[in-house]
């Protein structure tokens, strides 16, 4: 083990273990963190590789939420409490985010904390079964509004359209779908493509970029996925600071977490978001006060199948030295 690990206690070695299962776009897991002397960890996102898929850093500020919220529940499994001081101190390509600290803590372990490790994305279709009203209420308590899915799809239809046809897009994607190997990015085991679908992706890497009429073709997947889901739930922030990002990247883990405690799956499907022409549209459709706005979309159902396992670095490769 290298000694930057085993310059970390035990206990927390596994809260940091654990954590690092945290969600991330694309499955790029920014997230670096430095062990202070003090004993306080400090977690940064370096943005070198990632930038250019994310100008805004908006993904960053939610995958950090999501990843602090992890390490806050895995320390409460281990009867720790994570205090977390925010930074927001930009160094050039590095972001500060915040500062952890791991005390000891009383007997309440967070509701989730034995949950945790039920989270994954699961890209299978679901079955129709509506979403019990236990759930939709923790949902909506976490800041989740459940939007009609008919509506969803059309405006997922034109992203995705948009999206086959944008250079840039398709070149994120080429770069983060890795072999199965890989510690990072995302394998065609995990997206769960049949080979037809693994050849069409494998044609628009090359292609760079897709004409018309084939990006319409390739936009069906997520299309058909959609018009089966029950639910469709769309998670608001405050406001695209980063303060508001990160903290709602906390609400989104705990909503994901959720709907996996409960024998159900979800799958985020971005792009309807991350286009600049089609967020307004899901803005509108949330009816969210002014000022709020849309930062996740994703659909929610019992799974047909078992989710794919995703790959992590490991911490040492999270250390930084
Ligand atoms: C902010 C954010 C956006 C994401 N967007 C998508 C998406 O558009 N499509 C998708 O299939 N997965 C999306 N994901 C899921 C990631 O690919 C997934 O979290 C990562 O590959 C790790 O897998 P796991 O969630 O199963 O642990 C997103 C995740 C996050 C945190």
């Amino acid at each position: 083990m290298p000694d930057t690990v085993t310059a970390v206690p035990a206990l927390h070695r596994a809260v940091l273990t654990a954590a690092l299962r945290a969600p991330s776009a694309h499955n790029a897991q920014p997230w670096r963190i430095r062990v202070r002397e003090d004993g306080a960890y400090e977690l940064h996102y370096d943005h070198h590789d990632y930038l250019p898929a994310d100008p805004d850093d908006r993904d960053a500020y939610l995958c950090m939420g999501a990843f602090l919220e992890t390490l806050a529940i895995a320390a409460s499994r281990e009867h720790l409490r994570a205090e977390i001081t925010p930074v927001f101190g930009r160094d050039g390509a590095d972001l500060h985010v915040a500062d952890a600290r791991l005390v000891e803590a009383g007997d309440e372990v967070d509701p989730l904390a034995l949950r945790l490790v039920e989270r994954a994305t699961n890209r299978s279709t679901y079955t129709d079964e509506p979403l019990p009203t236990g759930l939709v209420d923790a949902l909506t308590g976490l800041g989740c509004m459940l939007t009609p899915t008919e509506q969803v799809a059309r405006i997922v239809r034109r992203a995705a359209v948009l999206s086959w046809r944008d250079r840039r897009f398709v070149s994120d994607l080429d770069t983060w779908v890795r072999d199965e190997s890989s510690p990072d990015g995302m394998t065609r085991g995990q997206l769960g493509l049949a080979g037809y679908e693994w050849l069409a992706l494998r044609a628009a890497f090359r292609l760079g970029r897709l004409p018309a009429p084939l990006a319409t073709v390739f936009s069906g997947r997520d299309i058909r996925l959609l018009g089966v889901a029950p639910a469709v739930a769309v998670l608001m922030a405050d406001s695209d600071r980063p303060e508001d990002l990160v903290a709602a990247g906390r609400r989104l883990l705990r909503a994901w977490v959720t709907i996996c405690a409960n024998g159900f799956g979800y799958h985020p499907i971005s792009i309807a978001i991350d286009r600049p022409e089609t967020r307004p549209a899901i803005a509108a459709l949330t009816g969210a006060k002014a000022g709020a706005t849309p930062v996740a979309l994703f659909r929610i159902g019992r799974p047909t199948g078992p989710a794919g396992r995703s790959n992590r670095i490991s911490l040492a490769s999270a250390l930084i030295p």
